[in-house]
């Protein structure tokens, strides 16, 4: 099963490109953006004397940008009266669940308070809260919520108590009427659930999987005709009508079960189903599925590859991880994988695996992730909780760039640059992108150097303002005397000509006296300017 068929596309640019950079200056010589997941690059020089560039790797790196913190006693000024002997001590709140909804997300508390935060422009605000009147007691045993986009509303697994709120979107408050269901379940039973439309899928171990219909006050409950001996996760999707169910049996693996909404049928894919890889959890991302299984000391991740139109799958790859996984969230590109010791992320639908990708994204105390456009692959939103914080970070994908330094004297330099990756530019296929493109390089000396230049640029500075300043003063002085000038233009030629219509000849008095505003002065004008004006002018 681990034979792949690796497609191979060449992409190379026909001519080298050429570069002048200039000595003692370190700069970036190309960079590459568009070749998907770098896998592998090197840079051959064409002589060995001098090999002045280098590769900065693609690198993947988490951004936190914002962060809600939903347990009061955490908060910085009140945080040390409940931090003992280096503990923090035992009744201090902490996040139970969270759940994503159609405007933000919401969080359970263990006191029973349901927190929503609501999105705006790409920002998380805590817009509400409510107590539940609950017993505590039962928050003490698992509980699972799930959005209901159909009805707006929140469902509530809870220990032996079903709830229904109501999301009032439009109103004061968002948390509307509060119904209890009938139906209840013993959520220790329960290993996972799946909600899609107002079908809910409980895997409930060895007591196999119960499919409900929740539009109503009493859950409509499915007969599933397939036989589990203990089902420990499953994942969902619907398409027409059709729900392809994969579930993973501790024993017996993975089953592909369809079930029809329109007949009520399930049916086993006898073509897929059955495939042997066990374990605890599993995550499927379009046709990437991803199985952990624990091992004594460490997990076996299992990347698998389904095709839905042929009905048949192949083992891509088998990860290493580390022991005690909790969760496993996929996007296009990676996997997430939460564990009790800290997460890792792997990529996933590579077209050959022997590289060792050291990128590590960092939220401590990560307890669940959802992603808000998985479908990106250089720029991931991403919200989550640890137990005590409501965060959102952004999983960015820095390029890979060609920076030269180079010190010694000029000289021309050649080499070539060599690169594998998972897609070439243009290319909409997945596969491995050989990529080749020779550099020559000129260094050349630069006029100045960059502590000398930012001197040059400061005295440019300078000189503008003070060019400024003086083109200032002098239109002032302009202005002063062409008030003078039509002035007594205007007065001359009321004299000459009463009821004058020839304009007076302003303009050859300001072309000829532009340099002279002190020459006027000398000529003892002044003292015919009244002194109301003179006033107006200042
Ligand atoms: C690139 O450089 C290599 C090694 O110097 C040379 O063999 C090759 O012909 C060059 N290719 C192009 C397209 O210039
Ligand atoms: C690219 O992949 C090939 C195998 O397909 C390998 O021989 C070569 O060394 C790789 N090149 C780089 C730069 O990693
Ligand atoms: C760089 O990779 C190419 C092919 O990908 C390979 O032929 C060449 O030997 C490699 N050079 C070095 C210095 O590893
Ligand atoms: C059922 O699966 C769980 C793991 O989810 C395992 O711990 C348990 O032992 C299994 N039960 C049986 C009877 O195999
Ligand atoms: C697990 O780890 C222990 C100690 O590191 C070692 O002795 C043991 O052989 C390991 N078991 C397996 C199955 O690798
Ligand atoms: C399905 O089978 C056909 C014919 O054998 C093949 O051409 C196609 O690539 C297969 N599709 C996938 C997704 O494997
Ligand atoms: C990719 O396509 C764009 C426009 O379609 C073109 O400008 C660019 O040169 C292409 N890149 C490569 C490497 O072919």
């Amino acid at each position: 099963m681990l034979i792949i068929l690796i497609l191979i596309e060449y992409c190379s640019e026909g001519l080298a490109k050429e570069f002048s950079i200039y000595q003692n200056d370190e700069q970036v010589l190309d960079s590459f953006s568009q070749f998907g997941i770098i896998l592998g690059s090197n840079i051959t020089y064409e002589t060995q004397t001098e090999q002045p560039c280098y590769i900065i790797n693609q690198k993947l790196k988490n951004k936190q940008s914002e962060e809600i913190i939903l347990v009061p006693e955490f908060k910085e000024d009140v945080f040390l009266n409940y931090y003992n002997d280096g503990k923090l001590s035992g009744d201090i709140n902490y996040i139970i669940q969270v759940v994503q909804i159609s405007t933000g997300a919401i969080v359970l508390s263990n006191k029973g308070e349901l927190i929503y935060l609501k999105l705006v422009e790409n920002s998380f605000k805590l817009a509400d809260t409510k107590m539940l009147s609950i017993n505590k007691e039962q928050l003490l045993k698992p509980v699972y919520m799930q959005f209901i986009i159909n009805s707006n509303e929140l469902l509530i697994l809870l220990n032996g108590e079903t709830l229904k709120i109501k999301l009032e979107f439009e109103g004061e408050s968002i948390f509307g009427e509060m119904m209890k269901i009938y139906d209840v379940f013993l959520t220790e039973q329960i290993n996972s659930v799946a909600f899609i439309e107002d079908l809910l899928f409980v895997a409930s171990g060895e007591l196999g999987l119960h499919v409900y219909q929740v539009s109503k006050r009493v859950f409509e409950q499915i007969q599933c005709t397939i036989e589990f001996k203990n089902i420990t996760d499953l994942r969902v999707f619907q398409e027409n009508s059709i729900y392809f169910i994969f579930a993973l049996d501790y024993e017996k693996g993975i089953k592909v079960i369809t079930f029809n909404a329109k007949t009520s049928l399930f049916y086993e894919n006898l073509q897929l189903t059955n495939i042997p890889y066990r374990g605890q959890i599993i995550d499927l991302y379009k046709n990437v599925l991803m199985v952990v299984e624990e091992k004594e000391n460490e997990s076996i991740i299992h990347e698998l590859q389904i095709s839905y139109e042929n009905n048949t799958w192949k083992l891509v790859h088998q990860h290493l991880a580390q022991k005690y996984i909790q969760d496993i969230e996929m996007t296009e590109n990676y996997a997430i994988i939460i564990g009790q010791n800290g997460h890792e992320i792997i990529y996933h639908s590579l077209p050959i695996y022997d590289i060792k990708i050291q990128d590590k994204i960092i939220i401590p105390g990560l307890q669940k992730l959802f992603f808000l456009n998985k479908g990106e692959s250089h720029n991931i939103q991403m919200f989550g909780v640890t137990k005590h914080k409501f965060f959102t970070t952004n999983l960015q994908l820095f390029p890979q760039f060609i920076s030269c330094f180079y010190s010694k004297n000029d000289e021309e330099i050649k080499f070539t640059y060599h690169q594998n990756s998972t897609k070439c530019p243009n290319s909409t296929q997945i596969k491995i992108c050989h990529f080749k493109q020779n550099y020559t390089i000129k260094f050349v000396h630069p006029i100045l150097t960059s502590e000398q230049s930012i001197y040059v640029y400061i005295t440019c500075i300078v000189i503008v303002a003070i060019f400024m300043i003086v083109l200032g003063l002098l239109i002032k002085e302009f202005k002063k005397y062409q008030y003078f000038v039509k002035f007594h233009n205007s007065k001359d030629s009321y004299h000459q000509q009463s009821g004058s219509q020839v304009p007076p000849t302003l303009d050859i008095y300001a072309l000829n006296s532009f340099d002279s505003p002190m020459k006027i002065n000398k000529q003892s004008y002044i003292p015919s300017i009244p002194a109301q004006n003179d006033q107006k002018i200042e």
